[in-house]
């Protein structure tokens, strides 16, 4: 579908630009805390985690580096997850006997998760741990372990902070959810 308005298609604006703020600086304290005297390495999941990358960053007092992954799940489309995920661009860092904190916008079935973990567990570091934004917990396939949750929402598509329709309104410092009588993403 064709770049529009996106007001046109938001049904309700389901986490404000506030309640994103508060608890990314929460979830920000609260890793510090866990992670204290040790060093973090911040894997992010592309394209839907940056947004959440770079504001948790900002909320963490501990050293931190960061690295990034992109997936793609085989299959019929992005939201129908397979299973089977596959690395489109790998870690340039050698995570062995790291303190991995995985970073993503949204869990929903847990394939594209549970396989990641999978895949980052054969390489041994030292800790290997996951913080979603977004838990879509009624979704789930498969069991994967949350270490961090922003909020926990219904079934419902949702875009913006850095999830997006079509690749469009990552930028929208709000997470709202679609009418999709309106707007129906291609890979929905
Ligand atoms: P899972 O493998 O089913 O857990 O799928 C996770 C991926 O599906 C996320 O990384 C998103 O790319 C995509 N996804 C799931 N739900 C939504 C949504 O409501 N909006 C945008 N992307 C979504
Ligand atoms: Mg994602």
């Amino acid at each position: 579908m064709a770049y529009q308005e996106y007001k046109k298609f938001l049904a309700e604006v389901l986490v404000t630009e506030e309640q994103l703020k508060t608890r990314v600086a929460e979830l920000g304290k609260k890793i510090s805390e866990d992670y204290a005297g040790e060093s973090l390495l911040l894997v992010c999941v592309l394209r839907g985690g940056v947004m959440f990358l770079t504001d948790l960053m900002r909320h963490l007092t501990i050293p931190h580096m960061v690295d990034f992954m992109a997936l793609s799940s085989y299959g019929v489309g992005a939201r129908q997850s397979t299973g089977t995920v596959r690395i489109t661009m790998d870690l340039n860092m050698d995570i062995y006997g790291q303190n991995v904190l995985i970073v993503e916008d949204i869990v929903d079935s847990g394939h594209t998760m549970a396989s990641l973990l999978e895949v980052l567990e054969t390489r041994q570091p030292k800790t290997l741990k996951v913080c979603t934004l977004l838990d879509k917990a009624t979704r789930r396939e498969v069991d994967v372990q949350l270490d961090y949750v922003g909020f926990n929402i219904e079934d419902k598509f949702v875009f913006g902070y850095g999830l997006d329709l079509d690749e469009y309104y990552r930028d929208l410092p709000f997470v709202g959810v679609v009418d999709l009588n309106v707007y129906s993403p291609s890979d929905a």
